[in-house]
């Protein structure tokens, strides 16, 4: 059962958990007291949520959205479809999509449609990793963790194949 490829380390735990609490920073400075919903893409974006409101002294709510773009391979099929709803209501609210990685951007910017139609009062992004050099469709990113480059990455709820979510760390697979 260990045979899985070990990852490179990209961004240690501790890398990670100063860069959330600087991303938890801005959030709390803009959305303090307007009762955000931040909306997961699961199942990628599960660890960071976690880690992301823990310090938020404020009412938050969360909901998750889960969207299918990827096979079990490592490109993405290109075909974006919701295959779990939200459980919220979008009407009038201050919307945080929060994701692990933008990569061709086709996922995000489906959402950010998808949401906007369901007329909140605002949608941002916020989002743990970036691949900018992957990019098919312009995204805006309002909040912003990592540059990554064109590398696999694993874990901190990241995965390849279902595995290496449990990861505490950032990571990459070898081509
Ligand atoms: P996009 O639609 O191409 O921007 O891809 C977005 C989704 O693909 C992300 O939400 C991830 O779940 C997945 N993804 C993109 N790059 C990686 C990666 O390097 N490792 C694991 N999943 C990835
Ligand atoms: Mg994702």
């Amino acid at each position: 059962m260990n045979s899985q490829p070990k990852p490179q380390i990209l961004f240690a735990r501790d890398e990670i958990a100063t860069c959330v609490s600087r991303l938890s920073i801005e959030l709390k400075r803009d959305y303090q007291g307007k009762n955000p919903l931040l909306v997961g893409v699961l199942k990628g974006s599960f660890v960071f949520m976690a880690d992301l409101i823990r310090s938020f002294d404020f009412p938050v709510e969360v909901d998750f959205i889960k969207i299918s773009s990827y096979g079990r391979g490592k490109e993405t099929s290109g075909k974006v479809r919701v295959v779990g709803g939200l459980t919220a209501s979008v009407k009038g609210r201050e919307v945080v999509i929060v994701e692990d990685v933008v990569d061709t951007g086709l996922t995000t910017s489906f959402l950010i449609d998808y949401l906007k139609k369901r007329q909140p009062a605002s949608v941002r992004l916020c989002a743990l990793t970036d691949k900018p050099s992957r990019r098919q469709v312009p995204v805006t990113i309002d909040y912003l963790g990592f540059t990554v480059p064109d590398k696999f990455l694993v874990g901190y709820g990241i995965d390849w194949d279902e595995k290496f979510r449990n990861l505490p760390y950032i990571g990459y697979l070898e081509e």
